[in-house]
């Protein structure tokens, strides 16, 4: 016999479910990224200056590709979460050129796949608070070369916890999990490279 509660119970998925799964699938990217930008060279002032050029370069065609694959009616929470601004006023702020380089992207192929990108930049806003403080022992203030690593400063732990209310909305289902976990690594890999590639130089992990 059909158990009577079968087409209604369904396993209860823990809150963080998503969450968990792109904090680990990510974990040792994480671990890379953060050895390749190095906390304790912040403070040299032409490396840094590559690395906001490198973001600078970076965001604008991976916003276009998440924007793509987002439903219309998320395009102006996109542009209101957006911190690209914060890195044209440290370029100016440090008379930084663009980069002429366009980063390769990764190609998102829907919903779930925009949200597990969007777990890394919007996730990388928490380490910008350890890099903002790093960055402030070396002088540099928001608004005077820092603004993108402080980014929305004291509102990033709640900017933080609306984000992870969509996220968990949005990943609902189990299948999503595992798409948003490949573009989550998509988009490591893919910031990584254009990292390596804009300071010459390479991260070595076993
Ligand atoms: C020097 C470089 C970096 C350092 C020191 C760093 C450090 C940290 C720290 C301390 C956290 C945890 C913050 C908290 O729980 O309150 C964090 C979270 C995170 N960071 Fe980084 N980070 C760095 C670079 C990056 C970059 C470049 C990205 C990606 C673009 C990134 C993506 C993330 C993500 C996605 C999380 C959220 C993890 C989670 O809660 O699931 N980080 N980072």
């Amino acid at each position: 016999m059909k158990s009577p509660t079968a087409a209604t119970e369904r396993p209860a998925l823990s809150d963080d479910t998503a969450l968990l799964a792109l904090r680990q699938a990510t974990r040792e990217r994480h671990a890379r990224i953060d050895t390749l930008m190095d906390l304790r060279r912040m403070g040299d002032r032409a490396r840094y200056g590559r690395i906001l050029q490198a973001f600078h370069a970076f965001l604008a065609p991976w916003e276009q590709s998440v924007a793509n694959a987002l439903p219309a009616h998320r395009h102006a929470w996109l542009h209101g979460r957006s911190r690209r601004h914060f890195l044209q006023e440290d370029l100016a702020a440090l008379a930084l050129p663009p980069l002429a380089a366009k980063p390769a992207v990764p190609r998102l192929q829907g919903n779930a796949a925009a949200w597990g990108s969007l777990y890394v930049i919007e996730g990388s806003a928490l380490g910008g608070q350890v890099i903002s403080r790093a960055l402030a022992g070396a002088g540099l203030a928001p608004g005077m070369g820092s603004s993108y690593f402080h980014g929305w400063g004291d509102d990033t732990p709640g900017m933080w916890r609306d984000f992870r209310s969509e996220l968990r909305s949005e990943l609902a289902a189990p299948a999503c999990v595992e798409t948003a976990c490949a573009a989550a690594c998509a988009t490591f890999d893919a910031l990584t490279a254009h990292l390596e590639q804009t300071l010459d130089e390479r991260v070595t992990f076993a």
